[in-house]
């Protein structure tokens, strides 16, 4: 048994690996004495923007947080009302579902496509109702979902599409980048995932309206007027009168969701390494394949559809015919660290809220919720870690 305990994530006991740039960037910052909204997020977000096909990002303290003023700013612009519904899918994080909740819509659940985890937009359809204004789809595990028919639905049925990119990130579907295809995409950058800083999030839109929005949602619900601190500076006598009257005018009910230059300039730094970051994650997943392919009798493994990248957050495996519970337990004891796969219906706070038989009426996320786990494929797993939880996974089989 290797002494070393392997995390799923890049973080965990085995810390997460600064780059020279990482210091440096932040070491800049520091000298600068700035901390609030200023160069380094305005890079963060154009470079990221760039990356993402979209004109605009907006850089704040959470996935969550992009979210939640993704969809306030949705919800603002095309004057919806409390209580319209958004579908969302079955399986997926829980703050996916929870920003509905506290923008006071209604989350509509449909279930997942059994092989890529993601939602499954045959099934789309039959939960459209009158009510219904937007769909988020979810890029899960690093695979874009299946837009195509998703943004075919929407145009049929006029509804706005929010993507929940938080496990994806500069992955393309055919030929697109994720983030790219509805009015906003949202990004976390928290530990664990693509792109690390700590704590953080982006908003990608090609919308300048939806980008407004989105700053003054996550500043208090300022007037666009003075979004950051910059906004009075070099300006004629009579524009800063203005600019000066109206610093201190609160138009919306906003939150306090920025982040600062030093999450910024981390992402910078990671941001230039993200080339290599993706061919590692590709590697390690397809030597996990190529070494699991002989228990596929056992193990669903991920699929790669041929019209889009998979970029590997994690690596998801599906038990076709029993319980992940005593492969889980024989992995952990042997200090490979596991995650379940997003289970969201059957959470105590959904029971209370939805009632207590939500789950059963999602057959595939019931399936991954009680089979499925992942186990790492982040860039700083070593040839040894993954030949080891090879492996290990074979010895349970031959238990
Ligand atoms: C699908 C999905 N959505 C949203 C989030 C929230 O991101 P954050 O933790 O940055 O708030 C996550 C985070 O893990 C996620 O996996």
């Amino acid at each position: 048994m290797t002494k070393k305990f392997i995390p799923s994530y890049q973080i965990g006991s085995a810390g997460f690996l600064f780059g020279r740039k990482e210091k440096e960037y932040v070491a800049k910052v520091l000298k600068s004495h700035r901390l609030s909204y200023g160069p380094w997020s305005q890079k963060f977000e154009e470079i990221f923007a760039k990356e993402h096909d979209s004109k605009f990002a907006v850089f704040s303290n959470s996935g969550t947080s992009a979210l939640q003023m993704a969809l306030a700013a949705m919800k603002e612009k095309y004057n919806w009302q409390d209580g319209d519904e958004v579908i969302v899918p079955a399986s997926t994080f829980i703050a996916t579902s929870n920003i509905v909740l506290f923008n006071n819509m209604k989350p509509v659940f449909v279930d997942v496509d059994p092989r890529t985890y993601n939602i499954d937009p045959s099934k789309i359809e039959e939960a459209i109702t009158k009510k219904t204004r937007a769909i988020i789809p979810v890029h899960l595990y690093g695979l874009p979902a299946d837009m195509d028919p998703i943004m075919k639905i929407s145009k049929v049925y006029k509804l706005r599409v929010l993507e929940d990119s938080c496990e994806c990130m500069f992955a393309k579907y055919k030929g697109r980048k994720v983030g790219s295809f509805g009015d906003v995409g949202c990004f976390s950058t928290y530990i664990a995932h693509f792109l690390v800083t700590g704590v953080g999030g982006l908003a990608t839109t090609s919308d300048p309206e939806l980008a407004t929005l989105m700053r003054s949602y996550m500043n208090h619900g300022r007037d666009s007027i003075y979004l950051n601190i910059d906004a009075d500076k070099g300006l004629s006598s009579k524009k800063l009168k203005m600019v000066v009257s109206k610093r201190f005018s609160f138009v919306r009910l906003g939150h306090s969701m920025r982040a600062t230059e030093l999450e910024a300039a981390i992402g910078v730094a990671q941001f230039e390494g993200r080339h290599e970051n993706i061919k590692k994650r590709k590697a390690i997943a397809e030597f996990y394949t190529k070494h699991l392919l002989d228990l596929s009798n056992h193990l669903q493994l991920p699929i790669v559809p041929k019209d889009r990248d998979h970029h590997f957050m994690m690596y998801p495996i599906v038990l076709k015919n029993m319980s992940k519970k005593n492969l889980v337990n024989y992995l952990e004891e042997h200090n490979i660290e596991t995650r379940e796969m997003v289970p969201l219906t059957n959470q105590p706070i959904y029971k209370k809220i939805f009632g207590n038989d939500l789950e059963s009426h999602f057959p595939v996320a019931e399936w991954i919720n009680k089979n499925g786990f992942y186990i790492g494929s982040h860039p700083y797993l070593k040839t040894i870690e993954i030949k080891y939880i090879v492996d290990t996974i074979h010895n349970f089989f031959k238990k």
